[in-house]
């Protein structure tokens, strides 16, 4: 008497055993979950696609997280932190763009100069836009007086991956010392509440080691912590980084991509009014990737505003798309790339998540 997709979807009771059961999904199941996460964006989010331009500000980071090319024990790269004049370029590009929000990412640096500098630049970056930007920090794990300090010099958002709610498969994707400490992650994600921020978090999806359970474990985990935005990736090799000795144990790409759109649509349907991203990292497997991730449920979108002579230098993951263009090209490539998916632009708007405003769960 096994488990059917119409009585899943109907039920909408997601316990781990009927995620695992979505995740699996194939044929006419896999079309009817998509079909049911497309009908649940549209009713709750609307087809508005909001963008946040994205300043990849330094590509400088102290951790050594074993997946990722901008770790500081990878020597095979130009390390760069943009001047304050190049991250107001970007800022004045994307405010006459109408871009209405911007992402400030950089590697994690922990100390008074580093926090110095984003106070300035948030303080200069409001005055210059009328405080009219809803601005997004994505710049790891910080302590509770500089986190306070960036809000009240206008941070409104924050971005803090899990990257795996599993603690065992953490340990394994991460040196283990006190700085790649999964207890301190989870603690810095309730600080960024206590703080005041909209939170958002996030996974990558099809690492080694990692199951299926360990997947529908972290749709649970986004739900218990009652996180705002969710950016969700395939995790993608880099050939300079440990983990890539085990790349021949990884899922095909194209399996990766898809198990991503599956975790996409399973959490427009478990949490209907979050802010869901359709991320950069889809696109380096599948030239519509974007595309199809905001078909499945994904409702912002972040163009790359970092001048482009950087950009080769802020390779997280191999085959990273928009390398070579500079934020114009991405703004009219991603116009048409978003009505192609049947959606629209809300330019001017912050598109904050409904979510954040409402503050409980639709479901459970
Ligand atoms: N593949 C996919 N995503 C990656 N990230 C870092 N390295 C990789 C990789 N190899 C993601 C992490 C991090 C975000 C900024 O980029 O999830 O939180
Ligand atoms: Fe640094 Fe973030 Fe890369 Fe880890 S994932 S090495 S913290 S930039
Ligand atoms: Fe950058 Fe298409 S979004 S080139």
């Amino acid at each position: 008497m096994g488990l059917t997709i119409d009585a899943v979807l109907g039920s909408e009771d997601f316990s781990k055993e009927n995620l695992i059961f979505l995740l699996q999904s194939q044929g006419e199941e896999r079309t009817k979950l998509f079909a049911k996460a497309a009908e649940t964006k549209r009713k709750y989010v609307g087809n508005t696609v909001y963008f946040r331009g994205l300043i990849e500000y330094s590509n400088l980071c102290t951790k050594n997280c074993y997946y990722c090319g901008i770790r500081k024990d990878n020597k095979n790269i130009d390390r760069y932190t943009l001047t304050e004049k190049e991250v107001l370029d970007a800022v004045a590009y994307a405010y006459n763009e109408k871009y209405a929000s911007l992402v400030i990412q950089s590697g994690e640096i922990n100390s008074s100069k580093f926090t110095a500098e984003i106070t300035n630049l948030l303080t200069k970056i409001s005055k210059a836009t009328h405080n009219s930007m809803g601005i997004t920090l994505s710049l790891g794990e910080q302590d509770r007086e500089t986190l306070r300090q960036w809000k009240d010099a206008g941070g409104r958002r924050y971005l803090l991956r899990i990257e795996t709610s599993d603690e065992s498969l953490y340990t394994k994707i991460h040196p283990q010392d006190t700085t790649h400490s999964f207890q301190k992650r989870i603690n810095t994600i309730k600080l960024l509440r206590e703080t005041g921020y909209q939170v958002g978090t996030g996974v990558m999806i099809g690492l080694p080691f990692q199951t299926l359970e360990h997947l529908a474990n972290d749709l649970l985990f986004f739900r218990d912590m009652d996180v705002d935005m969710v950016g969700m990736g395939p995790y993608i090799e880099h050939k300079d980084t440990p983990l890539y000795v085990h790349k021949d144990t990884l899922l095909p790409q194209k399996e990766r991509f898809d198990l991503t759109l599956k975790m996409i649509a399973i959490l427009r349907i478990m949490m209907k009014d979050i802010n869901i991203v359709s991320t950069t990292a889809m696109q380096a497997i599948d030239p519509i990737g974007r595309e199809k991730a905001l078909k499945v449920g994904a409702n912002i979108i972040m163009p790359n505003l970092t001048p482009q002579k950087y950009r080769g230098s802020y390779l997280l993951y191999q085959d990273k798309p928009c390398i070579d263009e500079e934020a114009e090209q991405c703004k009219t490539c991603l116009e048409i790339r978003i009505r192609f998916a049947g959606d629209k632009i809300g330019y001017g708007e912050w598109g904050d998540a409904k979510h954040f405003f409402r503050k409980t769960s639709v479901n459970n």
